[in-house]
């Protein structure tokens, strides 16, 4: 395995100065770019859609790596892929044709992920196992940054990777990641890790992304 990656989540960055905050990223080492879009039905919160991503995609250097927290994204996958998304991972879930959701993310070349809530288990993962390129493993409940994460989904870190076996599949963990507890995380083979507070919250944004990656 490789150096973990570090998805910073925009939620938790200065929107009244994304463009800096795009920059700034790039700066810092981050691998990624993590877009946290929630329709007020999936999950407790609305943030932004399609125009956004948009927007982002011209400033942006890092992959927009694009987490959909929406009820049916069959309604809107083909606007999320040509905004420009690098990456989509949407809840199987929320959706009614998650297959063919995730056939036109990668019939376009964009990766393809489903995440699971921490109380869907690793198994719903199954039956997509030829059809993704990673799992987005939740360590919170979606909605908001800067949530504690629940410590019972660090063995689905485990229990992923054993699913996953030789495939060239990912696992990337979002929600309450710390300097702190990505050392366990990094331990059981973790991929990638989205990071808002961690790295926004930060006195030192730059030093806590190498801290990440250590
Ligand atoms: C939760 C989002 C996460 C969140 C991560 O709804 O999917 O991406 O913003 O933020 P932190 O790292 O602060 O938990
Ligand atoms: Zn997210």
């Amino acid at each position: 395995m490789g150096i973990i990656k570090i998805s910073p989540s925009l939620l938790s960055a200065d929107w009244m100065d994304l463009g800096k905050e795009l920059e700034r990223l790039h700066e810092w080492g981050a691998d990624m770019v993590h877009c946290d879009v929630i329709d007020g039905l999936f999950a407790p919160n609305i943030t932004f859609g399609m125009p956004m991503i948009s927007a982002l995609k011209r400033k942006s250097k890092l992959p927009l790596d694009v987490h959909l927290m929406i009820v049916e994204p069959e309604r809107y996958i083909d606007k999320f892929i040509s905004a420009g998304s690098d990456t989509i991972a949407f809840h199987p879930e929320a959706s009614k044709k998650p297959h063919e959701v995730l056939e036109k993310i990668r019939s376009k070349g964009i990766k393809a992920g489903i995440a699971l809530n921490p109380d869907v288990p690793v198994r719903v993962a199954e039956e997509f196992l030829g059809e993704i390129d990673y799992i987005l493993l939740m360590g919170v409940f979606p909605g908001f940054g800067g949530q504690k994460f629940i410590p019972e989904v660090m063995d689905k870190i485990d229990e992923s990777k054993q699913l996953i076996a030789s495939r060239d599949i990912y696992v990337e963990l979002d929600g309450g990641v710390t300097t702190e507890n990505i050392v366990e995380m990094k331990k059981r083979g973790l991929d990638a890790a989205v990071a808002g507070n961690a790295v926004f919250a930060a006195s030192d944004p730059a030093a806590a992304i190498v801290a990440l990656k250590a």
